[in-house]
């Protein structure tokens, strides 16, 4: 293990082409907050950089919905998101655009290192051009029949229906999205990442973290190496992004692939930072100095990119150096996904909350507290209205906000505002909470990124000192043992002292107003010092007697009452029906009945009963089966998208009914020499038609 004396902390760059929610914030930004927080009152050096993913198709796809230019979308989405996180207390040390000038000269220097190299392979393919708009469109812009399940809105890169992942060249009666035209096949020539080459290193590197990273990321990232890697084209043809800074021909209309820019603006953002602070170098201190660590904070989503697609840009980098050799990143510790009242957040469904809305509403703290308390580290979780209502009022108002305000009002109405006398940890344990076992716990758990822990253990400390304070009875054994409430006011003091501390990772803007309270001027962070770990400063009591606390106590946490969420659970309702009735209207569409056909047309179709002889998947066609068939004399090949739903060996000998004479097609060159019958259930699932009888291979079915 490296001995680290820094670490650069990355959070998923969001696109900028609508807000944040809150799905966002759980699984990405929250966390990365945390965790830096967490290390900068530890005194260690730590700088968090962030920004805006400017670039690729669904940006330049809002703009054509809007009729407006890409750059308006960017421009507002960026503005709106660092309004957003900055009122949520996160806090970027950079938060970067990659429309800056740097970030295009960093991705293009990338770009010609790694084809200087011989890196990159070069490939001609055929892709579809939009004479009219006089544009090739990308798999996105691209619509179509689903060759699978005969959809005729399928998308270029996959069919909503049946869920295949097509290329736009198989599609029937292909359409371009931009103007409905048919659009033509052309030559073009695309730059390939050739992912394969670095197989091996990958692997190398992975397996070195086996250990010490999550298991779905390792996992994931292992399934990925399992199947082998390929080339990955790493150009497009688009007018939207950092050109390919060739003068060649083949290189005329192109861009990145937004992918291979986006993480490099780690790296642009990084080296922004350093300039803004007039010490140009400084971004090399935290890439190319092993003794940084690496920490990517991520949604589930992103993990391949940031732990195959990312290391192999910059293993390319590196192969054949001995200087400017960049790290590693160390850790990337991906998020599962945070549901909303027990569905999924979607952004085109609007089926989501977004971040700068929530905060007119409610505190931050509010916020960062509840979805601390939800952190995804593992598994799925839910976000609802109810739960945020009794974690604010439950646990900040009538147990943290509670403690800390009847430990500041009584110690100004009977000790003058003074901390009465001096405590000793011993007296802490008497609380029964083991004071250095619960500080060790609590480092521990932020230090691994287990932030709900850690947040619950801080609510386990004010839930400790909460209810010391009411058995301790200060405001009655003051009568009779002036000294004893002394002692309990001088503890209770202290664990308010100690809270605004183990808690400020998660609730900083509280955590400030404590420590006001507490009587100190300035914040929380102006006393970190490099180097000094202020958590050790609360292993001991750190409130000597006679410290002057301030005179008036204010209330931490204002009550959410059930106006408060009244409107915000009829939204939901409101969105819930939405969506029922679409489903609704999607069954109703599945019984209106095709046109109406002649009786000589439907004696066209020639269905036969066939048996599966063989069954194997297809490579590259997750959804593939292909089935060798008896059809009476002869065996027809056939693909069926029913991988996902039979095993190769569930179909061999089955009888299925195939349309046996549908002109053949080819999907990724294989042929298939008929179509066989299946239905689809309520939920998606595929059911073959299996027809019974003695003797009827091969038979006419009429
Ligand atoms: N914009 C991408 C998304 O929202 C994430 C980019 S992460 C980065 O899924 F690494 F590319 F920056
Ligand atoms: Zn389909």
């Amino acid at each position: 293990m490296p001995q680290f004396t820094r670490t650069l902390v990355t959070s998923a760059l969001p696109y900028a082409n609508g807000p944040v929610h809150l799905g966002h914030l759980a699984g990405v930004y929250l966390p990365a907050d945390i965790y830096v927080r967490y290390k900068r009152l530890k005194g260690e050096n730590i700088i968090h950089i962030g920004g805006s993913d400017e670039h690729g198709v669904p940006i330049t796809i809002t703009a054509e919905k809007e009729g407006i230019s890409p750059r308006d979308v960017v421009d507002r989405y960026h503005q709106m998101n660092l309004d957003a996180f900055s009122k949520c207390g996160i806090s970027f040390d950079y938060y970067g655009r990659t429309t800056s000038a740097v970030h295009h000269n960093t991705a293009q220097e990338f770009f010609l290192e790694i084809e200087g190299k011989g890196i990159f392979r070069q490939k001609n393919e055929k892709l579809f051009f939009d004479r009219k708009a006089n544009r090739f469109l990308s798999d996105r812009y691209v619509t179509g029949t689903c060759p699978i399940c005969n959809s005729p809105e399928a998308n270029g890169d996959q069919c909503e229906q049946c869920g295949t992942h097509l290329s736009p060249l198989e599609l029937i009666n292909p359409k371009s999205k931009l103007s409905d035209a048919t659009p033509e096949l052309r030559d073009t020539m695309h730059w390939y990442f050739p992912l394969g080459r670095f197989q091996e290193q990958l692997e190398a590197y992975v397996h070195t973290h086996e250990e010490d990273w999550r298991s779905n990321v390792v996992n994931y990232t292992n399934t990925w190496l399992k199947q082998g890697l390929n080339d990955r084209a790493i150009t497009r043809d688009l007018s939207w992004g950092i050109t390919v800074p060739l003068e060649s021909v083949e290189a005329f209309g192109k861009v990145l692939y937004v992918w291979f820019d986006a993480v490099l603006g780690y790296i642009s953002f990084t080296r922004e930072w350093a300039a803004q602070r007039g010490e140009r170098d400084l971004w090399k201190s935290y890439w190319q100095d092993p003794q940084c660590r690496l920490v990517h904070f991520i949604g589930k989503d992103n993990v391949v990119f940031h732990t195959l697609m990312f290391p192999a840009i910059l293993m390319a980098w590196n192969q054949g150096r001995t200087s400017e050799l960049y790290n590693l990143a160390d850790n990337v510790p991906a998020s599962e996904f945070m549901n909303f009242e027990g569905r999924k957040f979607s952004k085109s469904r609007n089926y989501a909350v977004y971040l700068g809305e929530f905060l007119e509403k409610f505190p931050a703290d509010t916020l960062r507290y509840s979805i601390a308390m939800n952190y995804p580290e593992n598994k799925d979780t839910d976000f609802s209205w109810q739960d945020f209502q009794n974690r604010t009022n439950g646990e900040l108002a009538d147990t943290l906000g509670n403690f800390i305000k009847r430990s500041v009002d009584f110690t100004n109405a009977r000790f003058d505002g003074v901390v009465p006398c001096n405590s000793t940890t011993e007296e802490w344990n008497a609380l029964g909470i083991e004071w250095q076992d619960t500080l060790e716990q609590l480092d521990r758990a932020y230090e691994e990124f287990h932030f709900r822990e850690a947040t619950s253990l801080g609510m386990d400390i004010a839930r400790a000192a909460n209810r010391f304070l009411t058995v301790s009875e200060p405001w009655k054994m003051i009568k009779v043992d002036h000294d004893a409430a002394a002692r309990t006011m001088a503890i209770s003091l202290n664990l308010c002292h100690a809270l605004s501390i183990a808690l400020f990772p998660v609730i900083p803007e509280t955590c400030n107003r404590i420590y006001a309270m507490l009587g100190f001027d300035g914040h929380i962070e102006d006393r970190i010092v490099h180097g000094k770990s202020l958590f050790t400063e609360i292993l001991q009591p750190a409130l000597k007697e006679g410290h002057k606390i301030r005179k008036n106590a204010e209330i931490l946490f204002t009550k959410i009452e059930e106006g408060d969420i009244a409107p915000e659970l009829a939204k939901i309702a409101a969105l819930l029906a939405e969506a029922e009735k679409r489903e609704a209207g999607v069954v109703q569409s599945r019984m209106e009945f095709k046109p109406a056909i002649s009786f000589d047309d439907f004696l066209k179709v020639d269905l036969r009963v066939a048996k599966v002889l063989s069954a194997e998947p297809v490579k590259k066609a997750a959804k593939l089966l292909k089935l060798q068939l008896q059809v009476g004399s002869v065996t027809k090949q056939v693909l069926a998208g029913i991988a996902k739903h039979y095993t190769p060996e569930e179909m061999i000998g089955k009888n299925v009914v195939i349309v046996a004479n549908l002109a053949e097609r080819s999907i990724r060159d294989e042929v298939s020499e008929g179509m066989i019958l299946a239905v689809e259930g309520d939920d998606g699932k595929l059911f073959v038609i299996e027809p019974s009888g003695d003797k009827i291979n091969g038979k006419l079915i009429q």
